[in-house]
């Protein structure tokens, strides 16, 4: 296997503007900042920033970017960028993680090696404070999201190159303790490792169905999480069968290529014998539907029904990297849904490993029987609290459009608690319900339930269906069938996949402490 690619390095800067030795530098800039803001920059750039912002050229608009030469022999940046950031009172780590992907993907089309982001202190937090390791992580971050490149496979121009160095500028620290500029230095780092981590959960979900097959899923998996320090086993169709995973070989039988399962462990000396968190993702390599088959428009998307599992894996990494302090445990069940001869058919009846039996109704709705013996497995082996990563369900995407991963999952504590540390990784997501009543939906004549539950409420009936396999674990799911993929390109986001998830399930591994 080939050593993981690294991310581009980011540092931090004391320094003004004009002594950073850089190809570009970048500004935020505020709704109500005046070309006399910064002292001398006006002059630096021979009067184009006064003009560009008395024609309107740049009027500060959320995410535009101006990009002007440095004339100014005494000042050392070659260039200067503009990026309209907003109001400052509304400048949070949101905004400052995708001004910086704005920014470093602008830089990128015009080649630019040396790239440094002032860090400008915006919303203070209700203490008072502005919490600059947060807002350098998450800058750091974004200049990093912004390397991804999706064109793997064409042959003819090569894709713009990456910035190859960014430097983070802070400006207008209160403590400049060497001990506080440590915090900031080790948040950066932080950052830059989690966009690189997810980058590399965006390049699995990239690539095709025929190129990765569980198998190699699985080798590829393997070979970043353990690059990262965590212990990694991968089961093969005997040992799955040996376990009675039902679900997962049925979901498998249609297909030539045979499952895997996953299974990473972080196990850090002297952690706590509890809690373990258990990370589950949905790896489909390709999910044609099987017998209850796909149309063809669209289905060449179905390459990334794997992005849940492409999240476990980079965050088991991160989790690896950054030393998570307790316990974590992976699992990733990846099969292909194929509607070959042996496949299995409307119909039919699967014993799940944990004894339950389901009703398949559509062979379509593969990821929740893959998913139940998995959730299933993780509790074998000894966790205490799960969370599940899944492009699940269609009706997500009619639910929360495609801006919005959908949170399930009970009780209320533990998905409050996934739901505010994602508020903070970035990842937009928000609560439905699984009332009980729902379940009413998912009764089969013939065994204990259905696999599909009909068009109200989609969503809603295959969390319900994961619920049955959660053993009363305090359990979130993660519906991330209209997030994991982008197709609406925005400034700061890509045609392609997005990472979604990554980011969250490796800090939920630092928030041990706030767990009930
Ligand atoms: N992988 C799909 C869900 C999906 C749909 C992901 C669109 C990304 C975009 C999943 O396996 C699926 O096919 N779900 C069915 C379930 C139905 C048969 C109950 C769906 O949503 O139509
Ligand atoms: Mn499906
Ligand atoms: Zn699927």
């Amino acid at each position: 296997m080939p050593s993981v690619p690294n991310s581009s390095p980011v540092t931090c800067l004391r320094a003004s503007l004009s002594d950073a030795d850089v190809d570009l530098l970048v500004i935020p800039w505020f709704e109500g900042d005046l070309a006399g803001t910064f002292d001398g920059l006006d002059r630096a750039t021979g009067g184009e920033l006064s003009r560009a912002l008395a024609s309107r050229e740049f009027a500060a608009k959320l995410f535009d970017v101006f990009i002007t030469p440095v004339v100014d022999p005494g000042w050392k940046p070659r260039r200067v960028a503009l990026v309209g950031a907003g109001p400052v009172a509304s400048f949070t780590t949101l905004v400052a993680r995708r001004l910086a992907t704005t920014v470093a993907l602008a830089a990128r089309q015009r080649r630019v090696a040396r790239l440094a982001f002032l860090l400008r202190p915006g919303q203070a937090d209700p203490s008072g404070d502005f919490d600059v390791s947060g807002f350098a992580q998450a800058v750091a971050e974004g200049l990093i999201l912004g390397e991804f490149t999706g064109g793997t496979y064409k042959t003819g121009e090569p894709s713009a190159p990456a910035v190859a160095a960014h430097t983070i500028i802070l400006q207008g620290l209160t403590d400049t303790s060497p001990e506080s500029l440590l915090r900031v230095e080790t948040a950066v780092e932080r950052g830059r490792l989690l966009g690189e981590c997810s980058n590399l959960a965006r390049d699995l979900a990239n690539e095709p169905g025929n190129t990765l097959t569980p198998r190699e899923f699985a080798a590829r998996a393997a070979n970043l999480a353990s690059d990262g320090g965590v212990a990694v086993e991968i089961l093969d169709e005997k040992q799955i069968d040996a376990l009675g995973m039902g679900m997962l070989l049925g979901v498998a039988r249609g297909s030539a290529e045979p499952p895997r399962l996953i299974v990473f462990r972080h196990d850090p000396p002297g952690a706590p014998t509890r809690p373990v968190l258990g990370l589950v993702g949905k790896g489909v390599t390709f999910d044609t539907g099987g017998i209850s088959i796909k149309p063809a428009e669209n289905m060449d998307r179905m390459k990334d029904d794997m992005a849940g599992g492409a999240a476990v894996a980079a965050a088991m990494r991160a989790i690896g990297k950054l030393g998570a302090p307790i316990r974590v445990i992976g699992i990733v069940p990846a099969v292909e849904n194929m509607p070959g001869g042996r496949a299995i058919k409307p119909g039919d009846i699967l014993r799940s490993a944990e004894g339950k039996t389901v009703e398949v109704m559509n062979t379509d709705a593969e990821g929740r029987l893959i998913l139940g013996d998995a959730l299933w497995y993780a509790r074998t082996l000894g966790v205490t609290h799960l969370v599940d990563v899944a492009t699940l369900t269609g009706a997500i995407v009619v639910a929360l459009g495609k801006v919005t991963s959908g949170l399930f999952g009970t009780p209320d504590s533990w998905v409050n608690q996934v739901r505010a540390v994602a508020d903070r990784a970035g990842d937009r997501i928000w609560p439905l319900p699984i009332f009980e009543e729902y379940r009413d939906q998912l009764k089969s004549e013939i065994a204990d339930f259905t696999n599909t539950g009909g068009r109200p409420g989609g969503s809603i009936t295959a969390a319900l269906f994961l619920k049955e396999f959660s053993g009363g674990l305090p359990w979130a799911h993660i519906d991330i069938a209209g997030t994991a993929w982008v197709e609406d390109q925005k400034p700061y986001q890509p045609k392609g996949p997005s990472g979604v998830a990554v980011r969250t399930l490796a800090e939920l591994a630092f928030t041990a402490a706030a767990w009930k």
